[in-house]
């Protein structure tokens, strides 16, 4: 698992195995708008402030994933601990 914090709140929630962020972000009230849930559409797209992303999605291009700073939160996890995103 590892802990995904929305700045612009603070809440901080750790998103387990099996469980997608946007699924750990409902739990403690944030909401994020989703289209296909697959990692295709990009409306999930959220900007990353800290940690790396573990990219899922078809949607980001090599180099946008490398930059790490962007995130598709229906599909895509964390390979660092911690991701602070600016929601
Ligand atoms: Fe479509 Fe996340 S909801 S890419």
């Amino acid at each position: 698992s590892f802990e995904v914090v929305a700045q612009r709140s603070g809440k901080a929630v750790q998103v387990a195995e099996g469980q997608t962020i946007i699924d750990a972000l409902a739990t403690v009230g944030i909401k994020v708008e989703i289209s296909c849930e697959q990692g295709v559409c990009g409306t999930c797209l959220c900007d990353v402030l800290e940690g790396e992303p573990d990219h899922r999605d078809v949607y980001l291009t090599d180099d946008e994933k490398a930059a790490n700073d962007q995130i598709l939160v229906c599909c895509s996890r964390a390979k660092s601990k911690k991701l602070v995103l600016d929601i």
